[in-house]
């Protein structure tokens, strides 16, 4: 039974709430190159494979902030090298970084050959996504709790990440205006 009188307010705790860990909302896609999926050099289209960072990086941030979110940019996306017909494709993707109605979400992509086992880093990205209420406007997120070494140092670079990219928008605004 509360021992608290009814007239009194009820006790808030001032600890502050947790955040959310990056390995709760962390996601890997398994794909297989298909020939519909490839050039005639039998390699891959750089828009499937972008395809399938915007699905699992989307996942991923919907995981997190248990919102329905939008694509808001693609950045730093790096072909490393290709992927053939045949090859098992693994995306993964990890929020980085959450802001206030905003969430870096880095994506890694792998290949692995069936046959071999041989497995390549073949692309990575960081993307931006943005958690909309029911009008399509920005919606809070919950904070970001990173655990291990890893996502702390994502976190810190992805935090500089976005701070470049805030500083970038404000001067490409201050010089519109200017024109
Ligand atoms: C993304 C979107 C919701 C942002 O709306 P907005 O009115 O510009 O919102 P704000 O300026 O208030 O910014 C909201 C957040 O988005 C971030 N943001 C906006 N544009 C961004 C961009 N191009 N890149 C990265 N972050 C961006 C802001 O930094 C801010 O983050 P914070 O709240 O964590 O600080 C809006 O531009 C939109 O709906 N775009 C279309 C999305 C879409 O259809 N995607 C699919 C592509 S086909």
């Amino acid at each position: 039974m509360s021992n608290e009188s009814p007239n009194e307010a009820p006790t808030v705790s001032r600890e502050p709430i947790p955040g959310k860990r990056p390995s709760q909302s962390a996601v890997t896609m398994t794909e297989l190159v298909l020939p519909p999926d490839a050039n005639t050099l039998g390699t891959v289209f750089g828009g499937r494979v972008m395809s399938w960072i915007d699905i699992a990086a989307a996942i991923a941030a919907g995981k997190h902030a248990r919102k329905v979110v939008v694509t808001a940019s693609l950045d730093a996306l790096h072909f490393l090298a290709p992927l053939r017909v045949g090859d098992v494709v693994q995306i993964c993707a990890m929020v980085n970084f959450a802001s206030r109605t905003s969430m870096e979400v880095g994506v890694r992509v792998e290949s692995e050959n069936l046959v071999t086992g041989e497995r390549k880093h073949t692309a990575s990205a960081y993307t931006t996504f943005v958690a909309i209420d029911g009008a399509g406007r920005p919606s809070p997120v919950p904070k970001l709790s990173p655990e291990t070494p890893d996502e702390k140092r994502r976190y810190r670079e992805a935090e500089k990440r976005r701070q470049a990219r805030v500083a970038l928008a404000a001067d490409l605004k201050k010089m519109e205006e200017k024109d």
